[in-house]
Parts: structure tokens; C-alpha cells; sequence
């Protein structure tokens, strides 16, 4: 890594701002999924050891700038205080006097926590006396948070270059998992791409086609691409105004030498619910009224096929509606198929994204996968090959010893 780690560094008796990524899953002011909290306690449980004093920052949804109490951190104390077996203390501000009293009460191995970090403008505007206001508060800055280092915004990128800098142990985790897989990858190299929009992902999958023997497609964005080859795809998702693109996106795999794979057959219904009546068709003959909502059988023969002999694959999106039963089933058929491999140390698999990871837990396999990320548009920004602005500035002014 090019830059520090914070056991490169003496932090005993000192106060550490700490950038997490705490967006984490909710329903009904609930944690429904705890792993972004799980994944950041080795980093909290060294720092305590180490005598640091411990300063928690985060956003937590988009809230533009504005108090917005249905957003506020609070509800979280408890969450982590559970998660992290450890006490932790809540702070109403992020700058200011309320927050600097509230960061000098720390004493050494305490944990606070402030407020969501998106209720100033500053934050989002990378502004510069926000992020003085926030450096007032601590003595060293430790980025923790690769799935926000996307994002050049005051706490991920402006912080870094104000205080002493350092990575926290996920973001070293993340990084040398990541690094694994696409710098220099065992070949040949495969990327499943799936969810159900390529507006989102067009760039990602210009340039993944570069990079990568055999491009995957499924979910709502492979319609697309069926459509553009000028088949019918009925009554399916589809981003007809996104023909061009996908045309272009297979011109440009083709000169790379990089296949794209789409499904031979879809699961269809006409109707979308749990346990609604589905037919199997072939895409050549997809009937005018229904809808797809999986990648079909044969597909899934096909792709463990083609990818018989990969080394690596990185995987972002599922292959269908998983949410609905049994809709979730190309999907896990192909996750087993992955898991299966890595397993026996044929190939080394890669997942991220929000959508991804409860994919593949709903298929039983997320704990088989080589590495699953914590980061969703930091890992799509990572698979691009682009340069993230939170990591640079580590680079820039963390740089190893
Ligand atoms: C994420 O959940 O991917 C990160 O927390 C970034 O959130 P954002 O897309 O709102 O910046």
C-alpha cells in the first residue's frame, strides 16, 4: 500500500477522526444488515488497545445539506455499542462548540460518535472551512471507509490533507482483496454484471470489456443488449434509448477480445409476485406479453461453460428479481456454480455492492466468495479502474514511511 496504516503510527492518548462508512440498511429505524458495522472491528478494537481516543464520523443517507432528523445518527449508538461490545456516546453536532466539548471529554479507548455528517453543505462541497471546523476536533484523520472513497467530500478527501493521515484495517483489507483481483489477476478473468439498469453501469462496462476475458450480463440490463441485437424482449425491462450505447459497449468488447455473454433463455411471467406461474423461453422467442424476471437454465449451463477455465471473477449484480421467489434461482444456480470453484481453489471470486452481497447471502454463499466488498459505487468506481479521490489523497499525504 502506498500509504500509512494506522499501526504505522503512535496513536495512544491521541484523537482520532475516523471515517466510516456507517449507510447502513434500515427498516423502521432498525439495522437489517450489520456488516458494514462488523467489518470496521478490528479497526475499532486495535485503536482501543492502543490507547486512541476515538471519534466516529459518517453520513447516513442524502439529506442535502439539511437537519433532517429521520436521517440522524442516534439510532446508531446502540447498534454498534452491540456490535463492537463497547461503549459509545453520542454527540448532536459535527463542528462547533457542542462537538469540540463533546471531543475533548474523550479519555483514551472511548468511542464517540457524531452527527450525520451530510447535515452541513460543507461535507458534500469538499468546503474548506468545514473540514478545518472538523480537524479542530481531533488529532489524526484515519480513512476506514473504501465503500465513500468514491466521493471527494470535506470528511474523505479535504480532512486528509489537514491532519496527520492514515488507513484504517478494512480500508487495507479492501484494497489488497481488490488489488488481488483486477491489478494483477490470474486469467482467465471474468465479470458478472447484472441489476437492472446499464444507464447506471455504461462506463463501467466500457471499461470492464478492456479488462476482462468474458462479460456476463443479466438482469434488467442484459434486456437491453437482447433488444439492441434486435430481439423482442416483450413486455421486459428495458432501456430501449440505451440501444447505441450497448451496441457501442459490444463493438468495443469485440475489438478488445473480451465475449460477452448473454442469456439463451429467461425465466418469464406475466404477472410479477412471489410464486407467480412462470414460463421458460428461449430469447428467440420471447411471447409480446410477458415480462422477464430470470436468467433461465440453459443460460446458466452456458456461462459455467465458458467460465470452466477462469482464474478470477468479480461479480456486481444479481442475475434476476432475486427478492421474489423463485426468481432468486439463476442467480444462486450461478453464485453455487462460483462458490463451488473457489471452494476448491479453481478461481478466486469477488463481490460488491449492497444488491450483490443479499444475493448472494440469499443463495448461501457469500461466505464461500474469495472476498465480499463492504462497497457499492466504490466498487463499481474500482472496477472501471478509476482513480478514487478518498485514496489518492491518502496517497498524497499519508504516503508509507
Ligand atoms: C454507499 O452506500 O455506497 C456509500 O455510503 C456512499 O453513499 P452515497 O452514494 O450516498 O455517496
Amino acid at each position: 500500500m502506498n500509504f500509512k496504516s494506522i499501526k504505522d503510527i503512535n496513536v495512544q492518548g491521541k484523537t482520532i477522526l475516523l471515517r466510516t462508512d456507517l449507510n447502513v440498511p434500515t427498516e423502521d429505524g432498525k439495522v437489517t444488515d450489520t456488516t458494514r458495522i462488523d467489518r470496521l472491528k478490528p479497526t475499532i478494537d486495535y485503536l482501543r488497545e492502543a490507547g486512541a481516543r476515538i471519534l466516529v464520523l459518517s453520513h447516513f443517507g442524502r439529506p442535502d445539506g439539511e437537519n433532517n432528523s429521520g436521517l440522524s445518527l442516534a439510532f446508531l449508538a446502540p447498534a454498534l455499542q452491540q456490535q463492537w461490545s463497547a461503549d459509545v456516546k453520542f454527540c448532536q453536532s459535527t463542528i462547533g462548540e457542542q462537538a469540540e466539548t463533546f471531543a475533548a471529554s474523550l479519555k483514551d479507548g472511548d468511542i464517540g460518535l457524531l452527527e450525520n455528517l451530510r447535515f452541513n453543505k460543507g461535507e458534500k462541497a469538499n468546503d474548506s472551512e468545514f473540514a478545518a471546523s472538523l480537524a479542530k476536533l481531533g488529532d489524526i484523520y484515519v480513512n476506514d471507509a473504501f465503500s465513500c472513497s468514491h466521493r471527494a467530500h470535506a470528511s474523505t478527501e479535504g480532512l486528509a490533507y489537514l491532519l496527520p493521515a492514515a488507513a484504517g484495517l478494512l480500508m487495507e483489507e479492501e484494497l489488497k482483496a481488490l488489488d488481488a483481483a483486477l491489478e494483477n489477476p490470474q486469467k482467465p478473468l471474468a465479470a458478472v454484471a447484472g441489476g437492472s439498469k446499464i444507464s447506471t453501469k455504461l462506463s463501467v462496462l466500457y471499461n470492464l470489456s478492456e479488462r476482462v476475458d468474458f462479460l456476463i450480463l443479466g438482469g434488467g440490463m442484459a434486456n437491453t443488449f437482447l433488444h439492441a441485437q434486435g430481439i423482442d424482449i416483450g413486455k421486459s425491462l428495458c432501456e430501449k434509448d440505451m440501444a447505441d450505447e450497448a451496441r457501442k459497449i459490444m463493438e468495443h468488447a469485440k475489438k478488445s477480445g473480451c465475449e460477452i455473454i448473454l442469456p439463451v433463455d429467461l425465466v418469464t411471467v406475466t404477472e410479477l409476485h412471489e410464486n407467480a406461474a412462470y414460463e421458460t423461453v428461449s430469447t428467440d422467442n420471447i411471447p409480446p406479453n410477458v415480462m422477464a424476471v430470470d436468467t433461465g437454465p440453459e443460460s446458466i449451463k452456458h456461462v459455467t461453460k465458458k467460465i470452466a477455465d477462469c482464474k478470477t471473477i468479480v461479480w456486481n449484480g444479481p442475475m434476476g428479481v432475486f427478492e421474489i421467489k423463485p426468481f432468486d434461482e439463476g442467480t444462486n444456480a450461478l453464485a453455487k456454480v462460483v462458490a463451488a470453484k473457489t471452494k476448491t481453489g479453481e478461481m478466486v471470486s469477488i463481490a460488491g455492492g449492497g444488491d450483490t452481497v443479499a444475493a448472494l447471502e440469499n443463495a448461501g454463499t457469500a461466505s464461500d466468495f474469495s472476498y465480499i466488498s463492504t462497497a457499492g459505487g466504490a466498487f463499481l468506481e474500482w472496477l472501471e479502474g478509476k482513480s478514487l479521490p478518498g485514496i489518492a489523497a491518502l496517497e498524497i499525504t499519508g504516503k508509507a514511511a
